[in-house]
Formats: C-alpha cells, structure tokens, sequence
C-alpha cells in the first residue's frame, strides 16, 4: 500500500488524540490564530510532543525560539521549562506577536515568556549585549532562508549539551537535490555542509510525514565534551 497525505493526516491524528491530547489553552491559542488569519503552519502535535520532551530531556531552563506564529509551539516549549525557566521567542509580524501574547497570557506562562518583535536578524545584537543565554534549547522555526544564520548564532550562545533544533529543513525532499535554485532548499543544504564541518556539533536530520505533509528536521548536539560518537 503506498501511503498518501490522507493516510498521514490519520496517523497523526490518532497519535494526537493517544499521545498528545489538546487542552483548552491549546484550543484557544489555534482558534484565536485562526480567528486572526494566522496561517496554520504551526507544529503539529507529535512534533510539539517531541519538542517539549526534548526541552525537559536537557532540562532546560533557558529557551529560544525563532518565529512565534500565533504561540503554539511557544506554550508547549514553555510548558516543559524546568522551573523558573524563561523563553524568548522572536517573531517578525507585530500582529502575529499581539496575538501569541494574548494566548500565552491565558495559557498562564505570561511570566516566563518574552515575545520580541522584529526581524530576528535585528534581535540578535540586542539580545548580545543583554549577555542573554546561553541557551539550553534553541528551536529555529521563522524563515527559512535565513535557518543557517540563526543557527550560527545558537551555536555561539549555546551551553554544551544543549540542543538546536531546525525545522522545516526537509522540504518535500527538495534537500536531497543539489541542482535545486531555490533559496530555501539552498539554505538547508548549506546548514548541512556547516555542520558536516563543525566539530561543536553531533547532528542528523529525520524526515517527517504527517499533517503538515513531508518534510524533516534536524537535531543538533552541541558539543559536551564527548565528541566522536
Ligand atoms: N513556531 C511556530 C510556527 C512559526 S511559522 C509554531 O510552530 O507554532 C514561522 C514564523 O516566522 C511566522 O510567524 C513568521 O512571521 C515568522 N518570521 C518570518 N520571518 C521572520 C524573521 N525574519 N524574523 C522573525 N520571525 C520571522
Ligand atoms: C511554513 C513555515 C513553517 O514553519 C512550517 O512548519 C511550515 C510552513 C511556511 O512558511 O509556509
Ligand atoms: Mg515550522
């Protein structure tokens, strides 16, 4: 039988409702994004489950997060904090962020949560000279031209044995073409080559299908002091 996007919607579907319930925060934050013409391209729920036991697998008390959307991806990292843990999310649209605030509001994580609004790129030297971080957990998900510059940032602010996670590298496979001219799929497979050079990092990248269709993510390890697996 060759699965279809129909046959990937189900599974995820059935792994939500099993293993990564929605709740009314949850409900709330997609149906205010949607009420607002937020596009739904949030994570979908497994992959949110797998980001929050990945934020509580390093225990993670200090978090950054590159494009907020409507607060989706935001509620479930924060929630997973250890405590008093804090989360800075950067989001480019102003309504976007407006929107995220008031979900994360009713989420109750308004106090470990700072949204900042801007280009990320704009963000970065602020949050430099603030002597922000280093981050335990770094989740790079705003646009993705831009995916490699963000990493190199996380990279330098990041403690080892931290984690960055990329999404959205895959791309309906377009990584796996190097003919490709397209800005995006040009960017992932630069991310690629960085790593394969960078000896502060163990990385790989999983393909996904489901919801959201095909595409993957890439998992890196920052470096902690055990290299050479
Ligand atoms: N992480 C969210 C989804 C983010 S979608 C979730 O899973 O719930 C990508 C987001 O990146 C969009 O909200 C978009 O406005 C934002 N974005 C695009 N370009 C950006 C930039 N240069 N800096 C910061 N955010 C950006
Ligand atoms: C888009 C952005 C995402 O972060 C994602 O997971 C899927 C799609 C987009 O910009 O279209
Ligand atoms: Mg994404």
């Amino acid at each position: 039988m060759a699965a279809d996007q129909e046959t990937f919607a189900a599974v995820d579907a059935f792994v939500e409702a099993t293993l990564a319930p929605d709740d009314e925060a949850l409900r709330g934050a997609l149906a205010a994004a949607a009420a607002a013409g937020l596009p739904p391209i949030q994570v979908s729920p497994p992959q949110g489950r797998l980001l929050q036991m990945l934020v509580r697998l390093v225990g993670a008390r200090t978090v950054l997060e590159f494009g907020t959307l409507g607060g989706y991806s935001t509620i479930l990292l924060a929630r997973a904090l250890a405590d008093g843990g804090r989360l800075i999310s950067l989001e480019a649209d102003a309504g976007y962020a407006e929107v995220a605030r008031a979900s994360i509001e009713r989420a109750g994580l308004g106090a470990a949560v700072e949204i900042r609004v801007g280009p990320a790129l704009d963000a970065l030297p602020r949050l430099d000279e603030e002597g922000a971080g280093p981050f335990d957990l770094v989740f790079i998900d705003a646009d993705k031209v831009n995916t490699p510059r963000y990493f190199a940032w996380a990279l330098d602010h990041a403690r080892p044995g931290a984690l960055i996670v990329a999404d959205n590298v895959v791309r309906d496979g377009s990584l796996g073409d190097g003919a490709s001219d397209d800005p995006a799929t040009v960017a992932q497979r630069q991310l690629h080559e960085t790593l394969a050079a960078e000896p502060r990092v163990t990385a790989t990248t999983i393909q996904t299908v489901g919801s959201k269709g095909y595409d993957g993510f890439t998992i890196a390890l920052v470096d902690d002091d055990r290299p050479g697996i």
